[in-house]
């Protein structure tokens, strides 16, 4: 099926509205390649007369079939290594000295697949037990959101297929956390255990989801306007708590987006620290 003239605008419109992404000129064969299918499948002879009936849809399932088909949800374990030193010598530490007071709260704000929630659980269980203190894991709790209905799903299953578990995942780590279960790889309970998902959209207010003493928000506000990106990460400051860190991926900035954090270089990873006065 064909994108044509002014059906670009509309469908660029009704995803931007939905989830933020913004879609640039040029990208017409995304739309296309990416909703033809389902247009199809729904019965559409256009996609003006998909949008019609995506804008007709009261259930909101279609609007999340849409989200779906639009978002990247490119991720694998340990992307990045310079973020993944930092949080080697400096994240984790800090998150376990803390959890022997209390517990402490970590969110992936585009968790995706979940290979990033759970390269955290991961490194928090390893550093916990060089530490001698093995216990201490278990206070700190991981929350994975994001907004793809199909990306969560796998991440809750915690189940990777071979080429997943190859990408970015050591032997001695896949051997330690995964069992394998057929043509799969199922991460251990213990670990899934100190993970939990949950769909949200990060257009949404964030207050529902608590205070925060880590917080990664990596490559999906590339995908986002300027103004969005500002207001998102505004309202990424009100929950990130005083003193603690926001990373972001590796070639973004908050440069120009918030005056409420304080970059900390560390080796070549950038933590912004959420200022403690304001
Ligand atoms: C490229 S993946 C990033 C995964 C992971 N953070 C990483 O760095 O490997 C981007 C994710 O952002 C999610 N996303 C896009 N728009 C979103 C929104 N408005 N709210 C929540 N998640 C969103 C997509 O579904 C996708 O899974």
């Amino acid at each position: 099926m064909k994108l044509v003239g002014s059906e670009f605008e509309l469908m660029k419109t009704f995803v931007e509205r939905n989830c933020g992404i913004h879609l640039e000129p040029g990208k017409e064969y995304l739309v296309e390649t990416r909703l033809a299918d389902l247009a199809i499948e729904l019965g559409c002879r256009s996609f003006l007369e998909f949008h019609s009936t995506a804008l007709a849809d009261t259930t909101g399932k279609l609007k999340g079939r849409i989200v779906d088909a639009m978002t990247t949800n490119e991720t694998y374990f340990f992307r990045d290594d310079n973020f993944w030193t930092y949080m080697r010598e400096v994240g984790v530490p800090e998150l376990l000295r803390k959890a022997a007071s209390g517990p402490v709260r970590v969110w992936s704000a585009a968790a995706s697949t979940g290979q990033e929630a759970y390269s955290v659980a991961m490194l928090v269980d390893e550093t916990a037990r060089s530490m001698g203190k093995p216990h201490l894991a278990g206070s700190v709790e991981i929350l994975g959101t994001d907004i793809s209905s199909a990306a969560l799903f796998l991440a809750i299953a915690g189940r990777y297929d071979g080429l997943a578990i190859r990408r970015g995942l050591s032997d001695e780590r896949r051997r330690r956390y995964f069992r394998e279960d057929g043509s799969v790889w199922a991460i251990s309970d213990e670990i899934k255990s100190r993970v939990k998902f949950r769909r949200f959209n990060l257009m949404d207010p964030l207050g529902a989801l608590g205070g925060f003493d880590l917080v990664m928000c990596r490559y999906v506000a590339i995908y986002f306007q300027e103004d969005f990106k500002k207001d998102l990460f505004g309202r990424i400051a009100q929950v990130v708590r005083p003193g603690c860190a926001l990373i972001l991926g590796a070639t973004e900035t908050l440069r120009g987006h918030s005056e409420e954090f304080e970059p900390a270089l560390h080796k070549n990873c950038t933590a912004y620290m959420r200022k403690t006065s304001r």
